[in-house]
């Protein structure tokens, strides 16, 4: 009977490579801070490794290199940092975690900072290659636009081979099977392959990738296993970047229609990383998810909304052309209409701000109110100041409520007014000049308007 390698079993030490240039990249920042969405590339890498049952990251740092530690720290997984002074290619690169490597794991598993859609699937799968006894596991992938990568080089299953873009021959650029970039390496043996490297090619650097041909010399064991293209897409350039966040919006629009969302126009949707949506929620299209956002079951967000730190309770409707910042929570129910933005306030439950209204450092009760044109005048170029307004409050059309205002339960502020002061539980504010109608001025002043126009008109 086959036994399941148990990879849980084997310690593992994972080396994460982010010490390159990014010269492709045209950038002032390193490549893998570059947000895929909405947060840096190497994050991604390190939630893949959480997954994989890791014991420690040895993270390889070199421009940028404390910006690249904080965005790779996570809380469930020890990270290390190494630096590399010098950029000397990847087999170079990994060598800069020696001290990490030599305390002796059964697994070693090197990752690319550049590779953000890799997922811990593969990376397990890799694993339980070493396990079952092979000595270097790489994780290739089937692409048409193979330009770039390095080529597998297979002979009766057996990997012979990596061969960089730049050292292969036409026939070797035929083929189509690619080095993902990431591969698992036995453990014990790691440091005496990853020492025998050389740099012996067009580049003049240390390639990883040849670390496959000097296993092999040693008598150890290599493989390739496949894993799909949308996990292995690298990031060398912005085009190449663009197409990742693209597989990652589609991967992650996917897993969410699935679990019970709906989507009209799923391609004119964007996430971020942390988006939740719970089930039944109907998202219509063009409609952009910053960070932070959580929408519970049955809320609708109308098209054309932009989120951003915010909670939507259940049944909560928002937008169309709604905007939601950081700190906007909307209880169940709620509503919050066309042309509206809500930052850092509560909106009660079965409240409605439904027009052209900004609400910011509000406070709104349940079943409030709040008409068109609304403004709550929350900053007096210093400081923020709240705004209180109680349940079942009404607030009239174009009223500026300058804080710090408390407006009480079943108040009603007329329409256009202007409210410095406290409103108590059901009181009716004023907050405006009272109007005065004078009887055929109006005809007055036409008649004395087209008198001056005519005066004005040069003579024949
Ligand atoms: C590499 C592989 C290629 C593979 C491709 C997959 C090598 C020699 N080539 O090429 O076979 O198909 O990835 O995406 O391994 N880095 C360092 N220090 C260095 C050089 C690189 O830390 O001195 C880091 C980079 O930050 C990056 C990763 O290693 O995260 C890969 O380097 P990169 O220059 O992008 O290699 P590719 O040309 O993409
Ligand atoms: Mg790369």
């Amino acid at each position: 009977m086959s036994q399941i390698p148990d990879t849980q079993a084997r310690s593992c030490l994972a080396v994460v490579l982010a010490a390159g240039e990014s010269t492709r990249m045209k950038s002032s920042v390193s490549k893998v801070l570059h947000p895929v969405a909405g947060r840096p590339m190497i994050a991604h890498v390190m939630e893949a490794l959480a997954g994989a049952d890791i014991e420690a990251a040895a993270l390889v740092v070199g421009r940028d290199a404390d910006a690249v530690a904080a965005a790779a720290r996570r809380a469930d997984l020890p990270v290390s940092t190494h630096l590399q002074t010098q950029r000397l290619g990847t087999g170079h690169a990994v060598l800069a975690a020696r001290e990490a490597i030599a305390k002796g794991y059964d697994d070693v598993i090197v990752v690319f900072g550049d590779t953000p859609l890799i997922t811990a699937g593969p990376l397990k799968a890799a694993r339980a290659r070493l396990a079952a006894g092979d000595d270097v596991v790489v994780i290739g992938f089937r692409t048409e636009r193979p330009t770039g990568y390095g080529r597998l080089i297979i002979e009766n299953d057996a990997l012979l081979a990596i061969r960089e873009e730049k050292d292969a021959s036409e026939a070797e650029r035929a083929i189509t099977y690619c080095n993902g970039g990431l591969m698992a390496i036995n453990g014990r043996r790691a440091l005496a392959f990853l020492d025998a490297i050389g740099n012996d090619n067009a580049k003049g650097e240390y390639y990883l990738t040849d670390v496959v041909e000097v296993a092999r010399a040693a008598g150890g064991k290599t493989i390739a296993i496949e894993a799909p293209e949308t996990e292995l897409m690298g990031c060398n350039n912005r085009a190449e970047l663009a197409a990742i966040e693209a597989a990652w919006q589609a991967r992650r629009r996917h897993a969410l229609m699935i679990s019970g969302v709906s989507m009209i126009a799923p391609e004119t949707v964007f996430l971020s990383y942390d988006t939740e949506l719970e089930q039944d929620v109907l998202v219509e299209p063009n409609v952009v998810f910053g960070p932070g956002v959580t929408v519970e079951r049955d809320a609708v967000i109308h098209a054309f909304s932009h989120l951003e730190g915010a909670h939507v309770a259940a049944g909560a409707n928002v937008g169309p052309f709604a905007r939601l910042r950081p700190g906007a929570h909307l209880g169940p129910n709620a509503k919050v209409g066309n042309f509206c933005e809500i930052k850092k306030s509560d909106i009660g439950a079965g409240a409605k701000v439904s027009h052209l209204t900004y609400i910011g450092d509000a406070v709104i009760g349940p079943e409030a109110n709040i008409g068109a044109g609304t403004v709550t005048c929350n900053y007096d170029g210093v400081n923020k100041h709240v705004t209180r307004i109680g349940a079942k409050a009404f607030i009239g059309s174009n009223a500026s409520l300058v804080a710090p205002v408390t407006i009480g339960d079943g108040a009603l502020i007329a329409s256009g007014s202007v409210i410095t002061d406290d409103v108590p539980d059901d009181a009716a504010a004023f907050g405006r000049a009272r109007q005065a109608n004078k009887p055929g001025h109006a005809k007055v002043l036409r008649e004395r308007y087209l008198a001056e126009k005519a005066a004005r008109k040069p003579k024949a």
